[in-house]
C-alpha cells in the first residue's frame, strides 16, 4: 500500500470559520496574525483509497493554517521553513511522497526547494490539475454545442504553471487560443514557443477584451481578488475557474443563467469506504485535482517528483491523465459554486443562451 501526504491550507476566511466557528466573531486580521505562528499540524488520516486495479493507498493532510495573503506576504526563507516542518510530519508518518495545495507551492519556486530539502519527494500536482481542467472545460463546451476544434478558448493566467500546462496541451486542440496575463514579456515568450501550434495563438493584455468574445473560458490566475464579473462573459460561454480563491465573482450565479461556469478540478477518488477524515468543502469522495495528483502517484507507486516548477509539458498532462484513468480518477460531473449541476440544468443554460443570441441577432 502507498502511503501519501498533503498540504492544506485555508483558501479563505471562511475555511477557518468552518473549524473553528468562534473566530467569526474576531477581526481576520487578527485571526490571520494568529494562525501565522503557529506550526503545521496533522489535520487528519486519509483511509480506503482502492485504484480499479486493485492498488491501495492511504495519507494524511498536514495543516498549515496561513491564508492565501499570508502566504504570498511572508518572507519566502520562513515560508520555506513552515513548509519544511509539514515535511517533517508527513515523513515522520510513514508518507512516501508529499503533495503541495494551493498557494503553498504558488510563493516561492513551486516546490523546487522543499524537494531539494526533505528525503521523500515534493510534487505540486498542478499537471493533473491542468488535466481535468481541460477535460473539464472541453466537456462543457460540448454540452454548450461548442465545437472544440472551431472554439476560441481563452486562459486568464496563461504564463503561470497550470496555464503554461493548459496552453501547450489546447494548442494542438482548438481554434483559437488567446493568452492573457500581466506580464506583457512572459506572455510573448510563451506565445513564441507555441508559435507552429495548429491553432491561432494570440496575446491580450486588456483581460475584459480577452475574456468578452471568448467561447470558452479557463480561469487559472492567481490573483487573489475576483477579477471577472457576470457582465464579462458572452452568452452561452463556458468558464472553468480553477482558481482559488476564485477568479470569478460569485455574483455570476445568481445574474448570468445563461453562461455554464464550472468549477474546475473536482475529482472523484475511488474506494467505496474513502475517507478524508476533515470536511474541507468538498462532497465524500471527491477532492481537487492537486490532492489527486498525490494519490495517482501513491497509487502507481511513482515515488517521484512528477511536477515541480512553472513549465510542465504536455507530455507530463498527457501522462498523469492517463494514470488517473488507469486507477479509476475522474471528473467528478459538473458543480457551479461548489453546487452540483443537474443534466437538465445545462440543457437550460444552453437554451437561455440560444434565446440571448437570437434576441440579439434580431436587432
Ligand atoms: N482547483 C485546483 O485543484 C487547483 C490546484 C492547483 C492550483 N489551483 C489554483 O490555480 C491558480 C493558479 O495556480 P498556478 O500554480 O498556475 O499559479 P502561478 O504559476 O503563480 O500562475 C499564476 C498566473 O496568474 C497570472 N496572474 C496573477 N494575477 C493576475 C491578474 N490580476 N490578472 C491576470 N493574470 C494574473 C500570472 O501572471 P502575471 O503575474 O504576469 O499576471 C500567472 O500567469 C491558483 O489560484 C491556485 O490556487 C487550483
Amino acid at each position: 500500500m502507498g502511503r501519501f501526504a498533503f498540504v492544506l491550507h485555508p483558501v479563505s476566511m471562511a475555511d477557518f470559520h468552518r473549524k473553528f466557528g468562534i473566530l467569526k466573531h474576531l477581526p481576520d486580521h487578527w485571526v490571520e496574525r494568529g494562525f501565522r505562528l503557529i506550526p503545521p499540524w496533522v489535520g487528519s488520516e486519509i483511509s480506503g483509497i482502492v485504484s480499479s486495479t486493485g492498488a491501495s493507498a492511504d495519507g494524511l493532510f498536514v495543516v498549515l493554517p496561513w491564508t492565501p495573503r499570508v502566504l504570498m506576504e511572508t518572507p519566502w526563507p520562513e515560508t520555506l521553513r513552515r513548509l519544511e516542518q509539514a515535511g517533517r510530519i508527513a515523513e515522520a508518518r510513514g508518507a512516501q511522497i508529499l503533495g503541495l495545495g494551493a498557494y503553498t507551492k504558488i510563493a516561492g519556486d513551486r516546490g523546487v526547494s522543499l524537494n531539494e530539502r526533505l528525503r521523500i519527494p515534493v510534487t505540486t500536482g498542478n499537471s493533473y490539475t491542468a488535466a481535468t481542467a481541460i477535460e473539464g472545460a472541453l466537456l462543457g463546451a460540448e454540452r454548450m454545442g461548442i465545437a472544440a476544434a472551431a472554439a476560441s478558448v481563452t486562459i486568464v493566467g496563461a504564463t503561470g504553471a497550470i496555464g503554461g500546462a493548459c496552453a501547450r496541451v489546447l494548442a494542438d486542440q482548438v481554434g483559437e487560443l488567446v493568452l492573457v496575463a500581466r506580464d506583457a514579456a512572459r506572455l510573448g515568450e510563451l506565445a513564441e514557443e507555441l508559435r507552429d501550434a495548429p491553432a491561432a495563438v494570440r496575446v491580450e493584455a486588456d483581460l475584459k477584451r480577452a475574456v468578452q468574445p471568448a467561447d470558452v473560458v479557463i480561469c487559472v490566475s492567481s490573483a487573489i481578488d475576483q477579477i471577472l464579473e457576470p457582465t464579462d462573459f458572452r452568452a452561452g460561454a463556458v468558464v472553468c475557474d480553477v482558481a482559488r480563491p476564485r477568479n470569478v465573482s460569485a455574483a455570476l450565479a445568481g445574474t448570468r443563467d445563461d453562461v455554464l461556469v464550472i468549477d474546475g478540478g473536482v475529482i472523484a477518488i475511488p474506494g467505496q469506504n474513502m475517507d478524508f477524515g476533515m470536511n474541507f468543502g468538498f462532497p465524500p469522495r471527491t477532492a481537487e485535482a492537486c490532492i489527486a495528483e498525490t494519490i495517482i502517484l501513491a497509487l502507481e507507486g511513482r515515488w517521484e517528483s512528477f511536477t515541480l516548477g512553472r513549465d510542465i509539458s504536455a507530455r507530463q498532462v498527457r501522462e498523469i491523465a492517463d494514470l488517473g484513468r488507469k486507477h479509476g480518477l475522474r471528473v467528478a460531473g459538473f458543480r457551479r459554486f461548489e453546487r452540483a449541476l443537474a443534466e437538465g440544468d445545462i440543457e437550460a443554460i444552453r437554451s437561455r443562451a440560444e434565446n440571448a443570441r437570437g434576441r440579439r441577432n434580431s436587432w
